[in-house]
Order: C-alpha cells, then sequence, then structure tokens
C-alpha cells in the first residue's frame, strides 16, 4: 500500500467525507445544506440539533418528541449528585469529563445513549459550577433547551437573553472535522461506546488551541480602558511572537462567517458601544498587522459576558451545544467506518544492539 505524505496537523488535508457541515475559506458555512447564520438568526436550537442529526428540520410532532426526550434526562443520579458534592471540582470541564465517564445512563439504545448524554451536559455543568462556588444545585425547568441553559447556568429566567444564547448555541453547534470531532470519530472508528468516543471530545475540546480560548479572553479584554489600550496590547503581543486567543483559524484565513454574525449582535446589544468598539480595536488592529481574522470565540466570549454568563462556563457552553454535532458525526463514521489509523515516517535511531 502506498504512502502519502501530508502537512503536520493534517493542515488542508481531506481524510473523509461529510454530508453534515462544510466551511471554506471565504467564510461560507452550511449546517446540512442550510446556512448556519441564517439558523441562528430564526432557529431554534433544539430544531437545529434535530436538524444536524437526522438531515431534516423537525415537524411539530417530532419537535414536542425531541424535547420530551431531553426533558426525560432532565434529572441526576443522586449517588453523582453526592460525587459533586464530594468532589467540589473547579475545572468545569474536568468535572463535565468526570461525570460524563461516570455517570449510569439508563438508555440502552446508542441513539437515546447519545441524547440522554447531551441533555445531561447542562445539569453536570450547572452542579458542578454551583457547588464549587458553595452554591445548591438548582431545581430543573421544563423550557425550551436554550432557556434551560441560560436558567442553569445563570440562575435566571430570562426569555429575551436565553433567545441570544439560542443564537450562539447554534453557531457552536457544529464545525466538520475540527479537533474535538474528529477525536470523536478516531475513538468510534475503533468501535469503541459513544460515552469513551465523547469523553475523547470533551478532553479534546477542553485546549486552548480549540474550546478552552473563549475561557481565556476576558482575562485581557477586560483591561482596556480605551481603543489604544487595546491596539497597544496586540502590538505588544505581536512584537513577543505571542497568541491572542480569539484569533486565526485553520479553515478560515478571511473572516469567519459565525464571528461576523455574532459581532452585530454586540453592536446592537452593547447601549454605550464601549466593549464594541474595543473589540473592533483588536480585530482591525490583528487585521492591519497580521492579516489575522477573529474567530467566533472571540466575540462569543465578549456576547456571553453580555449576557452574564461566567467565564468559567465558557467552553462548557461550547461543549454543550457541540455535542449535538457529535452525535451526527459518530453515526456518519458507522455509516461506513474504517478504523481510522495514519502512518508515520520514522526518523529515530536505527540498529542500536540491546
Ligand atoms: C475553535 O477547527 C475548528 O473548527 C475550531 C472551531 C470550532 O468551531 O470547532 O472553530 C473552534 O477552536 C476556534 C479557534 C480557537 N483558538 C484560538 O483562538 C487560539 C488562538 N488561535 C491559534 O492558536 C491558531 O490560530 C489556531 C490554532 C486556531 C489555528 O492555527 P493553525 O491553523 O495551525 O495556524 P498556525 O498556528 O500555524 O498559525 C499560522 C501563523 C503563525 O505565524 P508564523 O509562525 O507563520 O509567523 O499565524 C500566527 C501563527 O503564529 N497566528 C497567530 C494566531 N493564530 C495564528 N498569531 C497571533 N495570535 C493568534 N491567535
Amino acid at each position: 500500500m502506498s504512502e502519502t505524505e501530508v502537512p503536520k496537523g493534517l493542515s488542508g488535508v481531506i481524510v473523509d467525507e461529510t454530508a453534515i457541515c462544510t466551511t471554506d475559506s471565504t467564510g461560507n458555512l452550511l449546517y446540512r445544506g442550510y446556512k448556519a447564520v441564517d439558523l441562528a438568526e430564526r432557529a431554534d436550537a433544539a430544531d437545529v440539533a434535530y436538524l444536524l442529526i437526522n438531515d431534516r428540520l423537525p415537524g411539530k410532532d417530532e419537535q414536542d418528541d425531541f424535547h420530551r426526550k431531553l426533558m426525560k434526562f432532565a434529572g441526576i443520579d443522586s449517588r453523582v449528585s453526592e460525587v459533586i458534592r464530594i468532589m467540589k471540582e473547579k475545572d468545569i470541564m474536568r468535572g463535565l469529563r468526570s461525570l460524563t465517564s461516570l455517570y449510569p445512563y439508563s438508555s440502552d439504545d446508542r441513539q437515546d445513549l447519545m441524547l440522554e448524554m447531551a441533555a445531561r451536559f447542562p445539569r453536570f455543568i450547572s452542579d458542578t459550577f454551583r457547588t464549587a462556588k458553595g452554591e445548591e444545585p438548582l431545581p430543573d425547568v421544563d423550557a425550551p433547551y436554550a432557556e434551560r441553559v441560560y436558567y442553569l447556568f445563570t440562575g435566571k429566567r430570562d426569555s429575551e437573553k436565553a433567545r441570544l444564547l439560542n443564537k450562539l448555541m447554534v453557531l457552536y453547534m457544529e464545525h466538520e472535522f475540527n479537533a474535538s470531532t474528529y477525536a470523536m470519530r478516531v475513538t468510534a472508528s475503533t468501535e469503541a461506546d459513544p460515552v469513551s468516543a465523547f469523553v475523547s471530545a470533551l478532553a479534546t475540546i477542553k485546549g486552548p488551541l480549540h474550546g478552552g480560548a473563549n475561557a481565556e479572553i476576558l482575562d485581557f479584554f477586560l483591561g482596556f480602558r480605551n481603543e489604544q489600550e487595546a491596539r497597544d496590547y496586540v502590538n505588544r503581543k505581536i512584537a513577543a511572537k505571542e497568541k491572542i486567543m480569539g484569533f486565526g483559524h485553520r479553515v478560515y484565513k478571511e473572516r469567519d462567517p459565525r464571528a461576523q454574525f455574532v459581532k452585530e449582535q454586540l453592536r446592537k446589544m452593547d447601549q454605550d458601544a464601549h466593549m464594541f468598539r474595543i473589540a473592533v480595536a483588536i480585530e482591525e488592529e490583528m487585521w492591519e498587522k497580521k492579516k489575522i481574522p477573529a474567530n467566533l470565540d472571540f466575540f462569543a466570549a465578549i456576547y456571553m459576558h453580555m449576557l452574564g454568563l461566567d467565564q468559567d462556563l465558557y467552553t462548557a457552553l461550547f461543549a454543550a451545544s457541540r455535542v449535538f454535532g457529535w452525535i451526527a458525526h459518530f453515526n456518519e463514521q458507522m455509516e461506513h467506518n474504517k478504523l481510522i489509523r495514519p502512518s508515520s515516517k520514522y526518523v529515530g535511531k536505527t540498529g542500536r544492539e540491546f
């Protein structure tokens, strides 16, 4: 069998086909053929989850059935609540990964099991976060998915802010062969169970080059009093050859359509426009000096801050949305599965006698 040498990090390498999502460097992003930004503008997050998994938008009965399924798993096993109480885990993504791995799921059917995992993420995240702060877990609510997530993450019922969070959850839901989705597909390709595959994805999304980026942006962003301070920061980081979180992308070399969508939402939300202007100053400076575009995480972090979400929850919000993309990709991998096992070029020592 002949071998092909490819760029490091599989950059630009097509490793398989997918019918779930497509992106291109000029910034088109389709979910099952629909423009993702159109879905973010007008579709309910649960309907987009259904679309990604089933390749069609749900009818009224299917919407009700899907909502019932998500709500069926809203509670939590008391033994697991005890584990959360004992662990007091401050690292939310570590807590989510551990709970996803150990939970005694009730579903036998693989599709129900994956939906059960997805439906339990918001509860796992909320209870871990609140316990670490010494607060009691919240009682659950029967509400549309984004509204339930907003409530579990903030403790507040606010349908307008939940509607804005819904837009972001749609944009975080899927992104073809990103690192965590591909890690999940590698695990699935060994015929491992869905829990193992999703734990691989959760371990991978945590990294700051991927899902962990959005949890580091406010650390620098909130410190700027004006646009000049922001521009100075960018130039200092460039001079130090250090990366700025929320910028750059393996696929989007000109614009991330999701970032531009959230930027427009931010423009509408930010009444005094202070944060918006500072964000734009950073985006402009990065483009002028490095021709590197903002990615979704940059504006998403500021947007979640404006919605009142704690920064510790940002990567978890990403995961609680992307898990529906993982379900679609798990199924697609298993439709025409082949073990994912690349080759390598040996550059080590040879001929050593033991
Ligand atoms: C997500 O893949 C996906 O789809 C991911 C995602 C999804 O929805 O699943 O979109 C979500 O993970 C978005 C990315 C979040 N990560 C960050 O914001 C972290 C900061 N970004 C970088 O680490 C970087 O841009 C990556 C990892 C996102 C992409 O890196 P690549 O494609 O491997 O490109 P590279 O690291 O080789 O960078 C190319 C050049 C380098 O300069 P040179 O060494 O060639 O001189 O651009 C520079 C980099 O130094 N560069 C940056 C930069 N990102 C790249 N310089 C400053 N700040 C940055 N953020």
